[in-house]
């Protein structure tokens, strides 16, 4: 093999251990989408049309103390979670269909679950609901 073959193989190598080694790993490849809701009453309002192709968006606000993920199950249905880690609270990643803590290594299922510890407590929700066109997530 010469050198040429040899890096286009360690290159290989490194997209495929970068996004496809693992499950988590092969989530963690997944686009997030930051929406910058304004909060009124406590509340955020997004559009459904927000979640077009999209299993979740994550919510920014400077009043926020953590971003919130929300999670649509389907039409009707959707989790809104704190991105707070329950462990030591580190800000929680987005990987595809889990959460994951950069500080420590636990993961979150997209319902807010402890899958992997040391974190022993689910991540916080909070209550949404759907009217019409608009997902309405209660930050209280
Ligand atoms: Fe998240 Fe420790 S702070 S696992």
């Amino acid at each position: 093999m010469n050198r040429i073959d040899f890096l286009k193989q360690v290159g290989g190598l490194s997209l495929f251990t970068a996004c496809g080694a693992t499950t988590a790993l092969l989530n963690s490849c997944t686009k997030s989408y930051y929406i910058n809701a304004s909060i009124k009453n406590d509340a955020v309002s997004l559009n459904k049309t927000d979640f077009f192709e999209r299993e979740f968006v994550v919510i920014n606000n400077p009043e926020l103390e953590f971003p919130v993920y929300v999670y649509k199950k389907n039409e009707v249905d959707y989790v809104a979670l704190s991105m707070k880690c329950t462990h030591k609270g580190c800000q929680l990643k987005p990987a595809g269909k889990i959460l994951v803590c950069p500080c420590h290594g636990s993961e979150f299922s997209n319902t807010g679950k402890v899958m992997t510890p040391p974190a022993d407590v689910d991540l916080k929700q909070y209550a949404t609901s759907v009217i019409n066109d608009q997902v309405l997530v209660i930050l209280k």
